[in-house]
């Protein structure tokens, strides 16, 4: 699931060493929300990470964390997306202001995105990355 969600979708997986693969893989201490179907099959899953170096800085100069998210080829729109990104920011919102992530400009999930809540907060990773963030304050 790193590896999804470490690519666009009209390009090769990377490998499960890449360093951006590495980077994004959750931790013990991250919170990860599972999608599976009926038969307990996973569908997606989503998690909340702290990224060395973060992408975001909140008022304080604290890292803000930072969703990941991945749902298998046949489970998409069908929103399962929208559903792990609202169970992560649901149990985000008791330990953080915000939500972050990085976002290809190029992904077509940044309309996901934007229908979330999330908005533009600046520049991203790499060339063409863009950093988003949600507001978790009404949650
Ligand atoms: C992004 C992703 C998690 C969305 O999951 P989903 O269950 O299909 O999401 P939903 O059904 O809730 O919403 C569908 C939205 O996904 C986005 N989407 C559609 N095709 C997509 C694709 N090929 N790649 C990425 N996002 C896509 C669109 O924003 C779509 O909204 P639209 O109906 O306005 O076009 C899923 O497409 C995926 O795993 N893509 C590959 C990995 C990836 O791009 N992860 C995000 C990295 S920032």
């Amino acid at each position: 699931m790193a590896r999804l969600a470490s690519t666009l979708e009209d390009r090769p997986l990377p490998a499960a060493d890449d360093v951006e693969v590495l980077a994004v893989l959750p931790r013990a201490s991250d919170l990860v929300v599972v999608a599976t179907d009926d038969s307990g099959n996973p569908l997606g899953v989503a998690w909340c990470h702290f990224h060395d170096p973060p992408l975001v800085l909140d008022e304080h100069g604290e890292p803000l964390p930072e969703l990941v998210l991945a749902v298998t080829e046949s489970a998409r729109g069908e929103g399962v997306g929208s559903a792990l990104i609202e169970a992560i920011a649901s149990e985000t919102a008791e330990r953080s202001s915000t939500l972050t992530l990085n976002v290809h400009l190029r992904n077509p999930s940044v309309r996901l995105y934007m229908r979330s809540g999330f908005w533009v907060a600046g520049k991203g990773r790499g060339i063409f990355g863009v950093a988003m963030s949600r507001s978790l304050r009404d949650q």
